[in-house]
């Protein structure tokens, strides 16, 4: 059972899932997911000096109100450290049929798709020094409020990027990303993909090469059910003629165990002003795992 509480947060460890092969994943042995509970809960004593940090910086209600940025500076994160670990989890989850490479470098990834405003706050943690993963490239991307991808509409491949795309993390570890709160399709809970990447290589255009580095993590976050039912009774999502999977039926979540969930906040006084939602994310910086889809944008 996730708990969930204002400050509680939960770890995700680096991807389990190494590679999978026609669409089915290879779990990676228990053993090797139990080395990675271990290697991140000795920097429990890190993640909660960063938290300490963090709610201190909170009650002094910083930047808690600010708009999602749409240029393209770094918006301030709303929470300045990495925060705590309560939980330290079974992960992880694998990349789908739906990724893109190749996508534009950026903060805000909503382009003009309607939907409840999500600006998630992202920590990441590398385990193996316990310290902030600066400069890792946070990749996301996730359907829209009707429950599609951008790039896979109607079976062809497109060009469309919206709620793709991601950024590097500051010299704490974070990055704040605005997207929208993702839309359900037939099999799926709600659910946002990432890739964390180290060492990228941008291109002059302002994209990325996901080719290039080392890929340390492939994963998903996912939103409490109470959060996930608020949002779907909101326009557009109400339009979504697709068939709702909750979380309790997700099987990507089962085998993730709790680790993935995002908390989530108002940004305003209702859930149309949009959400703030953190998550701290321990991956294996050295990890290397590979990614399958060769799409490109
Ligand atoms: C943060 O972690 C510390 C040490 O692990 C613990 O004592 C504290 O209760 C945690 N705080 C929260 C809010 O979970
Ligand atoms: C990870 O790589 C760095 C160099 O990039 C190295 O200093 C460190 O020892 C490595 N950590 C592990 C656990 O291998
Ligand atoms: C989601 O994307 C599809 C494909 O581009 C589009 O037809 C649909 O209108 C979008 N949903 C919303 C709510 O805009
Ligand atoms: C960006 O530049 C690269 C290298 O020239 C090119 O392959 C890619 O198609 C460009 N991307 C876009 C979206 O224009």
């Amino acid at each position: 059972m996730h708990l969930s509480s204002l400050f509680a947060s939960f770890i995700v460890l680096g991807s389990l899932v190494a590679a999978h092969s026609g669409g089915h994943a290879e779990l990676v042995n228990r053993a090797q997911h139990e080395a990675r509970a271990l290697q991140a809960r000795k920097c429990a004593p890190a993640i909660a000096e960063f938290e300490r940090v963090r709610r201190e910086r909170r009650e002094l209600r910083m930047g808690k109100r600010q708009e999602p940025s749409t240029t393209a500076t770094a918006p301030n994160p709303h929470y300045s450290t990495i925060q705590n670990s309560t939980c330290v989890t079974a992960p992880e989850v694998i990349e789908g049929p739906y990724y893109i490479g190749n996508e534009y470098i950026r903060y805000d990834l909503r382009e003009t798709q309607p939907g409840v405003t999500l600006v998630l706050d992202l920590g990441v943690i590398d385990t193996t020094t316990c310290e902030p993963f600066v400069n890792a490239f946070v990749e996301l991307w996730s359907a829209n409020a009707t429950g599609q991808y951008g790039g896979y509409e109607g079976g062809d491949i497109k060009k469309d990027t919206f709620l793709r795309g991601g950024h590097f993390t500051n010299d704490q570890g974070i990055i704040e990303l605005t997207t929208i709160y993702p839309g359900f399709y037939r099999g799926r809970t709600a659910h946002i993909h990432t890739m964390i990447h180290k060492d990228s290589e941008r291109q002059a255009n302002g994209t990325i090469i996901s080719s290039s580095g080392t890929l340390t993590h492939i994963g998903q976050f996912f939103f409490d059910e109470p959060w996930n039912d608020a949002v779907y009774a909101t326009n557009p999502y109400t339009t979504n003629t697709q068939e709702r999977t909750l979380n309790s039926e997700d099987m990507w979540i089962e085998m993730a165990g709790d680790g993935a969930f995002v908390n989530l906040e108002n940004l305003g006084s209702s859930l149309e002003e949009g959400l703030l939602g953190y998550i701290t994310v321990a991956v294996d910086g050295n990890a290397t795992y590979t990614y399958e889809n060769q799409n490109t944008l």
